[in-house]
This record gives C-alpha cells, sequence and structure tokens, in this order.
C-alpha cells in the first residue's frame, strides 16, 4: 500500500499533530535550553543582582512561567519579583519604575503585543530590560537590553509546550545564578541543585513513559464538563498551566487555584465524578496538599493525583508516579501529564490540538 506523504506530514516526524511531537522533544529541548546558557548565565545574574526592584512580565503561558520564577527567587535567592501580566503591568505599576528597576520580560514569540508595550515602557522610565525568548531577531530582542534564549526550537502548535520548559529552565539557571552571587543558599546545595537540573531531561523521559495509560484516562473523562487543578507554593503555577492547556484544546472548562482557596468558593462546584487534578509532590506543604485530597474526595470528585509518594495511590482514583526529584525542579516535569492529558482529551473529543479556535500562536493585538 503506498502512502503519499506530504510536506506537513515530514515536518511532524510521524507524529499526528505538532503539539505531540513538541511535547516529546522536551527532553532535547531542555538539554539544548541548558547548554546555550551554561556559558553567559553568570553576567546576566550579576546584573539582575544589582536591581532593586525586580518586575516579571508576560502573557499566557509565559506568565505561568513567571509566577514559578517568583517561587524560584524567592528560595533560593531572597528576592521576590513583582509578577504581572503584561496588559496589567502598562496600565497599573508604571509609577513603581524607574531606573533602579530590572524589567524581566518572558515570551516565547517575542512579538506579544501587550508584552513589547511593557518592556518599551520599562524602557522609557529608564528600567533595564532582559528578555527570556524563543524566537531568535524577534522584537522583543531589539527592544531588550540583554536577552537569554530558550533554544527550544520552532513551535507550531498554537498551545506553548516546550517553550514553557525551556523558560522554566533558563529561569531555574537564572536563580541558582543569582543565589550565588547574592550568597542567599547553601553553595553546596546549589551545585546540587544544578546537577539535578541536568538530569532533568531524563526525568522528562520517564514522565513521557505515561502516555498510554494518561490516553485511557482521556478516554475515562472525555465527556468531563469541568476540571479542577489544584496545587500548592510552587505547584501553584503548574495547576494554573495545566488548566490553560486544557481550556485552550479540550474547550472544557479548567480552574486552576492554590489548594488552599478551594475552601473559599471552589468546593462548592464539587460533585460526583468532577475531576479534581492534585499536583503533590513531596516537599513542604505535601500534608496539606493530601487534606485537600481528602476534603474534594469526601464531595465525590474524582481525584487524579500526581506525585512521588506511594501513598498518593491510596487516596486518588489515579495516580500518576512522577520521579523523586528537588521540588524546585518538578514544574519542569510535573507539567509533562497534564500537557499529554489534554491533548489526548482534545484530540478524543474531535478537536484539532495544533489550531484551537479563537486562539492565535501569538497576540500581535491588543
Ligand atoms: C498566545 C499563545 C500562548 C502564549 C501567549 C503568550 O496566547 O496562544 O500559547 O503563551 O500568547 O505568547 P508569548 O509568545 O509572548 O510567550
Amino acid at each position: 500500500q503506498e502512502v503519499e506523504w506530504t510536506l506537513e506530514m515530514a515536518e511532524k516526524a510521524g507524529y499526528p499533530h505538532f503539539m505531540l511531537k513538541e511535547i516529546h522533544e522536551q527532553p532535547r529541548a531542555i538539554r539544548d535550553a541548558i547548554h546555550g546558557n551554561a556559558g553567559i548565565i553568570r553576567s546576566v545574574a550579576e546584573e539582575i543582582a544589582k536591581y532593586d526592584r525586580v518586575f516579571i512580565v508576560a502573557m499566557g503561558t509565559s506568565y505561568h512561567a513567571g509566577l514559578v520564577a517568583k517561587y524560584l527567587f524567592q528560595r533560593l535567592a531572597k528576592k521576590v519579583p513583582i509578577v504581572e501580566d503584561a496588559s496589567e503591568f502598562r496600565y497599573e505599576f508604571e509609577e513603581l519604575v524607574d531606573g533602579n528597576t530590572l524589567v524581566i520580560a518572558i515570551t516565547q514569540s517575542g512579538e506579544t503585543a501587550d508584552t513589547l508595550a511593557a518592556m518599551k515602557l520599562a524602557r522609557r522610565k529608564g528600567a533595564k530590560v532582559l528578555a527570556i525568548v524563543n524566537v531568535v531577531g524577534s522584537m522583543a530582542t531589539r527592544i531588550a537590553d540583554f536577552t537569554l534564549y530558550t533554544h527550544a526550537g520552532p513551535e507550531i502548535g498554537v498551545a506553548a509546550t516546550k517553550t514553557y520548559t525551556t523558560q522554566l529552565t533558563v529561569l531555574t539557571m537564572l536563580a541558582i545564578e543569582l543565589a550565588r552571587v547574592l550568597g542567599t543558599a547553601d553553595q553546596g546545595y546549589l551545585d546540587e541543585l544544578e546537577a539535578e537540573l541536568s538530569a532533568v531531561p531524563e526525568l522528562v523521559e520517564r514522565a513521557l513513559r505515561h502516555e498510554a495509560s494518561l490516553r485511557e484516562l482521556a478516554e475515562e473523562l472525555k465527556d468531563k464538563r469541568d476540571f479542577f487543578y489544584i496545587g500548592r507554593g510552587i505547584s501553584v503555577p503548574t495547576a494554573l498551566e495545566g488548566a490553560l492547556k486544557l481550556k485552550e484544546i479540550s474547550y472544557i472548562h479548567a480552574e486552576g487555584l492554590s489548594a488552599g482557596e478551594l475552601k473559599h468558593g471552589p468546593l462548592a462546584l464539587l460533585e460526583d465524578g468532577v475531576p479534581v487534578v492534585a499536583i503533590a509532590p513531596s516537599g513542604k506543604t505535601f500534608d496539606k496538599i493530601v487534606s485537600n485530597i481528602e476534603e474534594s474526595r469526601a464531595r465525590g470528585a474524582f481525584i487524579i493525583s500526581i506525585g512521588d509518594r506511594e501513598e498518593l495511590g491510596r487516596i486518588s482514583d489515579v495516580f500518576v508516579q512522577m520521579p523523586e526529584m528537588d521540588e524546585l525542579l518538578t514544574p519542569i516535569v510535573y507539567i509533562v501529564p497534564l500537557q499529554i492529558l489534554a491533548y489526548h482529551l482534545s484530540v478524543l473529543r474531535g478537536n484539532d490540538p495544533d489550531k484551537p479556535r479563537n486562539l492565535a500562536k501569538s497576540v500581535t493585538v491588543e
């Protein structure tokens, strides 16, 4: 039997969609992000260290990367950046921007209108601008004072996947280096964390092995109307990003939230069979999220937990086991099963995950 090959099929390298190909490219992309930035991260960290006030501005998935960075910078460098979506920053926070301010703009495309406008405003007010960008030579790189590239390669699927995990990789490197420069964390621990980061590509490989079971899970959940994603601490942005992936491509309503907020409203929406995805790595707040899982279960929710502790299996309907790692690295690895779940739900519902309705790869108008 003859199969006709089109250019697009060749570009997809045997995958049915670009998104799935890009999900599977993540180990390679993360490796490239590490190698591509290792030589320059020190000088950028030294620059950041000079500023009293640091803003992070971004939109969409890149904004979620910024939220992860808030936890990384806080834990390692004892410096808490103000993370704002660029459209809010532009109109609400400009008074705080001066020559003593550093603005870090995170943008995959380097062309997002609100992010570019925020960068221009920051420069006008005398701030320095660092851009973290994927697309080489894009507008953001021309506005910024200096740029770090994510080295993920071209991303065709509208839903960001490998560009997110590489943004997180670069931000983790930056937080580690900043902590070294400022002397805010134990040097031995920082060395270990850096070594563990270079092993993250293998951890992502392991996370990718859950694909078959996540596809089965998607089969079971494809007719659900609402999903809740909960996390604590550095897993809150993972909950937000997991929910965003689902909304974007499956068109299922999804909310991501800090698990502590459950009791303040969302619990009223939990009833029999509503999926609750709990991002529950070992760490400071593991016991807390276990109680949130239990309170959701008591309302009949269908619990999917992502974590490294076996005991999660006993309190969950589905347990997706992750390898052990430092809690600060979990955002890079734990998002992978959530990307895969969203992808399969999209396909099973008859959508094209690469081209979601009403959405564009980059939003170049306000
Ligand atoms: C659009 C895309 C998202 C992306 C966001 C920000 O909404 O669909 O995937 O996260 O823009 O894009 P940027 O290129 O600035 O990261």
